[in-house]
């Protein structure tokens, strides 16, 4: 599943500009005014807790809301009918429900006596269970009401022996929802036309909500679809239709589709819709690529998009996994009114209309980047998740950590230059989360997520975002090209099956000892996975001393945590990177980290790890002088990361306030997005910080208080207000008007 949050590339620069005056002025009112916001209180965020369905004392506690594991499905045979009519004229003639048959094939591999499987608010009824030679299995007791785990269970007279291979029947009637399972939506085409379509969204455990089926992400089976639809609606599934067929069912006539069976699936990832819609298509040769939507979408040309920039992307996973996609067909679905951003199933994957959808002469540029990026996000998952999935949801973040790192490096292929907006997006958002309130773990113990409240819990900026700075972190460490080997043994080992962490670990391994890179990846990666938080890492370049403590905000709310964290050193006049692995508490003395006379020292090199930096005020008075002298001896990334890192240690008091100011000085010299927006979004802090602070009193700025309130300042108002406090700005008056100028137009055209 896709998730929601992105920051924009142009309008942080739109905002840039104006930021360059309101840092002359804060520089200025610090300076003079001589402001402490240390004083000031942190906003906390509120806990996240995780509740965990105590399981009743009789049963194992990590067994009981899972399926026992003695029957594993092979394939399915479904019929379903959707009785939903496409095109009404009147909303209450129109029919919610759905019917249909399952038989599932199952194989025994621990002899039993009892078939538990899922279902949720199913009517069910047993049509029988025979064994592979179609013998009907005598049935003891049935209880087809589903239990607060939706299992509904089936005892049999006799045990099934194991190996044996058995059949299950059920007939269902099912009715659509609003959200999860199948839904019935309206949408109108016109002022006059009222339309409908049925769509799915199964993940991550309502699959049992549309048929019966053993619904848990490692339980992978072939699925066979036939959809009975109305008349002149269209009906698509993961897989090509194989025939279709026009019958009569009483006096009416109906669709009968019949789908080719799925390769080997989770239940999460099934999909299929029934509407009238019109799309776009493109033959690629081993696959046929189309994009649906509403036929004016199409008409109009607004999946165009969308529809040409998917090739480029799905071209870019297939040589980066080593593995070509595996469907002969990819089905896109821009659907009106749906909830989520998007949903990778498989061959069918499903947008919000206005996500997929772009308009060049309606939309801005960012709507353009969010499409790109979505669209890149669930074609990662055509690998991470559906092709490899994780064995169980506590290990959520094997999809989706790699779908959010994966989705910057396919980006950067089609949009240019967006690969480092992961450091804004992903890396800072939760640098600046994990340093407020309580966290979780990214990866959790399997036993600690049992019911589907617990499940729905994991879909967490922790799971996405950290998982995905994580990644970069290691992939990084290891050499991007050592890491992508890594994965596409894992890949290809895996395909069709189920993972833990674990399995990653030993492929990334391998990979690593056939390089000249020595990490133990398992080690490393844990400390990082299944702990909450991240490291200040700091460093005295006189001793040569470094040590670890995990970075709060709040005084003293650190846990005792020590990670194992890489880390990647250069020294001013060199262009060598060392590389260190620093494995304990600390402080530790090496050599690595002591510096002669003039020389700086500069950690995290690109701004690869997930932690802060903090060094001694003659390194940081070095650094500082070499972002004034000439800021391109310092890679953008870490100009990025300096001025982020001093403005946090700057609210935890582990810095002086005019350090971090100084930090962003060089900046009317910079040009690049990164280090602006950086700034930009530690000075609204700063800004509103100031606002709430008694000491504020000469220059009244009311407005900061309201987002993007800095774009009410005229030029004329701005400048005077920094001309009072700074010779400086004095002297650079024209420069930033100019630049302030340019960049504002810049910032605001629409393309
Ligand atoms: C839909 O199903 C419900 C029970 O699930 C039933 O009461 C209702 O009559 C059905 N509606 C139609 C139109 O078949
Ligand atoms: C399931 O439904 C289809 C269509 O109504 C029917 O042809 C088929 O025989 C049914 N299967 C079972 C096992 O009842
Ligand atoms: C089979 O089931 C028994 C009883 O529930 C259990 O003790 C045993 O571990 C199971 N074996 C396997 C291979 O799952
Ligand atoms: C069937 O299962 C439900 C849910 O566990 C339970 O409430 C009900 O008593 C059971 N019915 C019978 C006849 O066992
Ligand atoms: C080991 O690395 C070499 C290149 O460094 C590569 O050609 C070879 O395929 C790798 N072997 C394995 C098993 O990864
Ligand atoms: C942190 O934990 C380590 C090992 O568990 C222990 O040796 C050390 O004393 C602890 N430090 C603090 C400050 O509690
Ligand atoms: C840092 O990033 C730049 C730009 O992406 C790249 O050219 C350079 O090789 C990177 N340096 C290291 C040490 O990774
Ligand atoms: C911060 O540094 C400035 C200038 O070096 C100094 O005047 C000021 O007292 C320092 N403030 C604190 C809180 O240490
Ligand atoms: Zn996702």
């Amino acid at each position: 599943m896709s998730k929601s949050v992105y920051v924009s590339k142009a309008a942080a620069g739109a905002t840039v500009a104006v930021a360059a005056l309101a840092l002359l002025a804060v520089i200025g009112l610090v300076i003079f005014h001589h402001i402490r916001i240390q004083e000031c209180p942190l906003p906390l965020s509120p806990t996240v807790m995780m509740s965990t369905t105590p399981a009743p004392t009789e049963y194992p506690p990590s067994l009981y809301m899972r399926l026992p594991g003695d029957l594993i499905p092979e394939s399915y045979k479904i019929y379903l009918q959707t009785h939903l009519h496409t095109k009404l004229d009147n909303l209450d003639d129109q029919n919610y429900n759905f019917t249909g048959n399952c038989t599932v094939k199952f194989k025994c591999v621990n002899a039993t006596n009892t078939i538990y499987i899922h279902s949720q608010q199913l009517n069910l009824n047993l049509i029988g269970v025979t064994d592979e030679h179609g013998k009907e299995m005598p049935v003891h007791h049935v209880n087809l009401t589903e239990d607060e785990r939706d299992f509904v269970v089936i005892e049999l007279v006799d045990t099934l022996i194991v190996d044996g291979l058995y059949y299950l029947s059920l007939e269902f009637q099912g009715e659509c929802y609003d959200i999860g399972g199948l839904s019935v939506r309206r949408y109108t085409a016109d002022i006059k036309d009222k339309r409908y379509l049925a769509s799915t969204q199964l993940e991550s455990t309502v699959a049992r909500r549309v048929f019966p089926c053993f619904d848990e992400p490692a339980m992978k089976a072939v699925f066979d679809f036939t959809i009975i639809h109305r008349k002149g609606s269209t009906a698509l599934s993961n897989m090509p239709q194989k025939a279709q067929m026009e019958i009569d069912i009483d006096g009416e006539k109906w669709s009968i589709t019949e789908f080719y069976p799925t390769i080997k699936s989770s239940t999460y990832i099934l999909s299929f819709v029934v509407f009238d819609f019109d799309s776009k298509e493109t033959n690629h040769g081993r696959y046929t690529l189309k994009t649906w939507a509403r036929p004016e979408v199409i008409a109009a040309g607004y999946a165009d998009y969308a529809h040409s920039v998917t090739s480029d992307i799905l071209h870019f996973f297939e040589e980066y996994c080593g593995i070509n996609y595996p469907l002969s067909k990819l089905d896109q679905v821009a659907l009106p009114e749906f909830g989520a951003n998007a949903m990778e199933n498989w061959g069918l994957i499903t947008y919000a209309e206005r996500t997929l959808t772009y308009n060049a002469a309606m939309s801005s540029l960012i709507e353009k980047e969010l499409t790109a990026s979505v669209i890149a996000h669930e074609l990662a998952h055509q690998w991470f998740g559906n092709l490899v999935t994780m064995k169980w949801w506590n290990d959520l973040w094997l999809k989706e950590g790699f779908a959010t790192y994966l989705s910057y490096l396919a980006l950067d292929k089609v949009e240019p230059n967006m690969k480092d907006l992961i450091i804004v997006r992903e890396v800072q958002r939760m640098l600046d989360s994990e340093s407020r309130g309580e966290s979780q773990p990214v990866a959790q113990k399997e036993e600690e997520v049992q019911s589907s409240v617990d499940i729905a819990l994991m879909y967490s900026p922790i799971v996405y975002s950290k998982g995905a700075a994580l990644l970069r972190m290691l992939s990084e460490s290891l050499a991007q090209n050592v890491f992508q080997r890594g994965l596409q043994t894992y890949l290809k080992m895996y395909q069709y099956d189920s993972v833990g962490a674990q399995d990653l670990w030993v492929h990334l391994q391998r990979a690593v000892d056939n390089s000249s890179v020595h990490i133990p990846v398992a080690a490393v990666m844990e400390t990082w996975t299944q702990q909450v938080g991240y490291p200040l890492i700091t460093i005295n370049t006189m001793s040569g001393e470094v040590s670890q403590k995990h970075f709060r905000l709040q005084p003293d709310s650190g846990h005792n945590l020590t990670w194992q964290v890489p880390i990647r050193v250069m020294k001013s006049g060199s262009e060598d990177i060392a590389f260190d692995l620093l494995s304990v508490e600390g402080p530790e003395s090496k050599p690595l980290y002591r510096s002669d006379d003039s020389e700086w020292i500069l950690a995290n090199v690109n701004y690869t790890g997930y932690y802060r930096v903090n060094y001694d005020p003659e390194n940081w008075g070095k650094l500082i002088q070499q972002l004034e002298t000439d800021h391109q001896k310092i890679p953008v990334l870490s100009r990025a990361q300096l001025i982020d890192d001093a403005f946090y240690l700057a609210r935890t008091k582990y810095v002086n306030i005019t350090l971090a100011l100084n930090t962003i000085k060089h900046l009317l010299k910079d040009t690049e997005f990164i280090p602006w927006d950086t700034a930009t979004r530690n000075l609204k802090y700063l800004l509103l910080m100031l606002d709430r602070s008694e000491a504020y009193g000469p220059i009244q700025i009311k407005e900061t208080q309201q987002e993007n309130s800095l774009n009410k300042f005229s030029v004329e108002e701005c400048l005077e207000r920094v001309q009072n406090n700074i010779n400086w700005v004095k002297e650079n008056k024209q420069t930033v008007l100019q630049w302030f100028q340019t960049e504002r137009t810049h910032g605001n055209s629409k393309a």
